[in-house]
C-alpha cells in the first residue's frame, strides 16, 4: 500500500503559533516504516481527535510529538521547539487500563503528583508555594468535575472518575499541549461525550491544544476542531467532514471503504479490516 499524507485544509492552521507541525514526517520501528510523509499542524487551542485502526501508529504519533521517537524522515515542531525540548509544556496522559481496585492513593493527591513529580523537593507544609499548589490541584480538579470523589481511594472510583482525575493531572502544570491516548477507553457512550465536552471546554479556558487518541469518533465529533486518521502507513488531517468521507478514506487505506450514514446520525465506515468507528470494547 502506498504511503501518502494530505493536509486537506492546511491555511487554518498557521504554522507559525502553531502547537505541532509535521512536514514529510516518517518513523521506523525495528526496520518497519509505521507511517511515512506525514504533514499535518495543529493549531494553538485546537481540539483534534486521532483516529485510525489497531496499529495505525496513533500512539507512536503521540510518541514522536513527545520526542520519544525519533524522527527517521521529515521534521517536526512542536510548540515551536525540536521534539522532546519543550517536555515541561506538555501534559501526556498515556495509554492504559484502570487502576487496581486495591489502589490506596487518593484522586487529590494523583493530581498532585502531577505538580511534584517533576520538583527537585516537595515544598514545605503551609510555605505560600505548597499553598498555591493546593489552589491549582483544587482548581483542576473542579475544572473536570471530579471534586465529590477526588478525596476517596483511586481504585474504588469507576473508570470514567479516574479518567477525570488523570486529565486533571495531566493539566495542572497549565501545558500548552494536552496529549491524551485513548481516554474514552472503557467510559459508555454518555461518559465518552462527557469527557469530550469537559476536553472542549479546557482548550477554551485553559488556552490548551488537545490531541485525543480515539476510536469511535461518533460521541466526540461535536466538539471536534479537526481530525487527523492514520491508515494505510500514511495520515491525512482536516476537518471531520472532509476526513471522514468513502472518498478520502478510500484513497489514505487505498481500499474501497464505505461512509454511511446511520439513521441515528453516527457515521459507519466499512470496508476496512477493522472497523474503528463500530461500538464495543476492542480491549476487552
Ligand atoms: N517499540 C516498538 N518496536 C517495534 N514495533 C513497535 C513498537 N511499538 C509499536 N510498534 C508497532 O508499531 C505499530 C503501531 O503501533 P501503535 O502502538 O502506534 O498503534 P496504535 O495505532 O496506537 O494502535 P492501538 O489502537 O492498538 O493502540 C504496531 O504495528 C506496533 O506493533
Ligand atoms: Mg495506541
Amino acid at each position: 500500500m502506498t504511503a501518502m499524507a494530505t493536509s486537506l485544509r492546511p491555511d487554518t492552521g498557521s504554522r507559525k503559533g502553531a502547537a505541532v507541525t509535521f512536514d514529510g514526517a516518517a518513523v521506523r520501528l525495528r526496520g518497519r516504516t509505521i507511517w511515512s510523509d506525514v504533514s499535518l499542524t495543529v493549531a494553538e487551542a485546537a481540539f483534534v481527535a486521532v483516529l485510525g485502526p489497531n496499529g495505525a501508529g496513533k500512539s507512536t504519533l503521540i510518541k514522536a510529538i513527545l520526542g520519544l521517537l525519533p524522527l527517521a524522515a521529515g521534521t517536526a515542531s512542536v510548540l515551536g521547539r525540536q521534539p522532546g525540548v519543550a517536555k515541561g509544556r506538555i501534559g501526556y496522559l498515556p495509554q492504559r487500563h484502570g487502576f487496581d481496585s486495591g489502589t490506596r492513593i487518593r484522586g487529590v493527591d494523583l493530581v498532585q503528583l502531577g505538580l511534584d513529580g517533576t520538583r527537585w523537593g516537595i515544598p514545605l507544609p503551609g510555605s505560600p508555594s505548597r499553598k498555591r499548589d493546593a489552589a491549582r490541584v483544587a482548581e483542576v480538579i473542579e475544572l473536570v468535575g471530579a471534586t465529590t470523589y477526588a478525596r476517596r481511594p483511586i481504585g474504588e472510583l469507576s473508570g470514567g472518575e479516574q479518567q477525570r482525575l488523570l486529565i486533571a493531572q495531566a493539566l495542572v502544570r497549565r501545558p500548552r499541549l494536552l496529549l491524551l491516548d485513548e481516554p474514552l477507553d472503557s467510559l459508555d457512550l454518555p461518559n465518552q461525550a462527557a469527557v469530550a465536552a469537559l476536553v472542549r471546554r479546557i482548550c477554551e479556558e485553559e488556552q490548551v491544544a488537545v490531541l485525543l487518541v480515539a476510536h469511535d469518533i461518533n460521541p466526540i465529533i461535536g466538539y471536534l476542531d479537526r481530525v487527523i486518521y492514520l491508515a494505510g502507513g500514511g495520515a491525512i488531517e482536516g476537518a471531520p467532514e472532509e476526513v471522514i468521507t468513502s472518498e478520502t478514506l478510500s484513497r489514505l487505506y487505498g481500499a474501497p471503504i464505505e461512509v454511511l450514514h446511520a439513521s441515528d446520525s453516527r457515521l459507519v465506515v466499512v470496508g476496512q479490516p477493522e472497523a474503528p468507528f463500530v461500538h464495543g470494547d476492542r480491549h476487552a
